[in-house]
């Protein structure tokens, strides 16, 4: 087992760096507890990079994210940016072309602490544990782009490797879940879908002990809400991805209760980032909800550095934090983004619950 590791900070735009401080200080405390060291680099990303660097990601950073162990990121956006003509978007979609982070991870678990404050009924909650899987290189964000005062279009393509890569990863998570992959396309209408749908099928036959089912994409945002136990992975493209992961977010409660984990070839660094944006409307407050950030914090020692048990006292610290009532106004609590990460950090510091 390693114990030193050299981290990337991409804290970005809005209350991004409100959340990766947050997350660093659960970090720290981790390391501390469990005896590894822990060395950081951070450098600027999205809007802020864009006003003090003059692009939303420069050759330097992409070199030090691909020199580091793994890179944790709060968010990109900004409305100044929203005119163009580079947005602080761009920033993030090149650090995740750049480090070949095709398969991304989002995690979906209903939270026993919050089922009473979400919008959809305890009883559809209870127990749901989805993963979804996202492909993030490909299709509509990375094809071909034309952009005119009356015409404008987005290239979607595929290949058959980007599939069968990101298939792969699915498949493999569901064994080592309840057996499950749900491949959500629009092969119905789309071109794209119908080589998803036959490429995932084959695929398929590589892993007999996985069941599949397709359901098409306007359908599957449909159940989500309706039933969100029928589904355990969940594989789609970037673009459905993105949207039915926003969706799903309302699941556990909240955008600041998704983490994410953004991965390519084994070897390469991983991006750990939250689901959510960079929140202008919050931003600056305080209150921003760090638990997603810091549950990603959590899937990097898992996935990329090979630490579970680090995950899983930080997942423990979430969990306690959670039941010991310490929320953010987005679920439905009066605490602020430290007094959050204060509860989470106390497990570590006294090694058990927080009182
Ligand atoms: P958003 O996710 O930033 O916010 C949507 C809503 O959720 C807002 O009401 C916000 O206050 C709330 N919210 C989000 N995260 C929260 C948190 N941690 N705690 C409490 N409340 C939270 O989405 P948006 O408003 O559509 O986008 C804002 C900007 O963020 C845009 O520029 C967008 O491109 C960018 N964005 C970036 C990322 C990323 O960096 N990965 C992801 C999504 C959106
Ligand atoms: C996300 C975000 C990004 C995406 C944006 C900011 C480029 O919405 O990570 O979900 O669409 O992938
Ligand atoms: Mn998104």
């Amino acid at each position: 087992m390693r114990s030193s590791f050299h981290i990337l900070l991409l804290p970005g735009d809005g209350i991004g760096p409100e959340v990766v401080g947050a997350t660093r200080t659960v970090m720290d405390v981790a390391a501390e507890h469990f005896g590894v060291e822990l060395t950081y680099e951070e450098r600027k990303i999205g809007g802020t990079a864009l006003r003090e660097e003059g692009e939303p990601v420069s050759d330097e950073t992409l070199e030090k994210a691909k020199a580091s162990d793994a890179v944790l990121l709060g968010a990109v956006g900004h409305p100044d940016f929203d005119r163009g003509p580079v947005r602080p978007e761009a920033g993030l979609l090149k650090l995740r072309k750049t480090l070949g982070a095709f398969a991304n991870l989002r995690p979906v678990t209903a939270i026993p602490a919050l089922l009473a404050s979400s919008t959809i009924k305890p009883e559809v909650l209870e127990g749901v544990d989805i993963l979804i899987i996202r492909e993030l290189t490909g299709g509509a964000y990375f094809g071909e782009k034309v952009e005119g005062e009356d015409l404008a279009s987005d290239l979607s393509v595929y290949t058959r490797e980007e599939i069968e890569r990101v298939a792969r990863v699915a498949f493999e998570a569901a064994e080592g879940r309840h057996g499950r992959v749900t491949s959500v396309d629009k092969a119905n209408v789309m071109a794209t879908g119908r080589l998803w749908r036959s490429v995932v099928a084959e695929v398929a036959g590589e892993y007999p002990g996985v069941r599949l089912d397709h359901v098409l994409v306007d359908a599957a945002a449909m159940f989500l809400i309706r039933d969100p136990k029928r589904f355990d992975v969940i594989l789609t493209e970037n673009l459905f991805g993105d949207i039915l992961s926003d969706e799903a977010a309302m699941l556990p409660g909240s955008m600041g209760m998704l983490p994410s984990a953004s991965l390519g070839v084994p070897g390469t660094p991983g991006i750990f980032e939250p689901v959510h944006g960079s929140a202008p409307d919050i931003a600056g407050q305080g209150t921003a909800n760090p638990y997603a950030t810091i549950l990603s914090a959590a899937m990097m020692f898992r996935h990329s550095l090979g630490r579970p048990d680090i995950a899983g006292g930080i997942e423990r610290g979430v969990s306690v934090a959670l039941e010991a009532g310490f929320r953010t106004p987005d679920i439905g609590g009066k605490n602020g983004t430290e007094e959050v990460t204060q509860a989470v950090v106390r497990w570590a510091a006294a090694g058990e619950g927080v009182t």
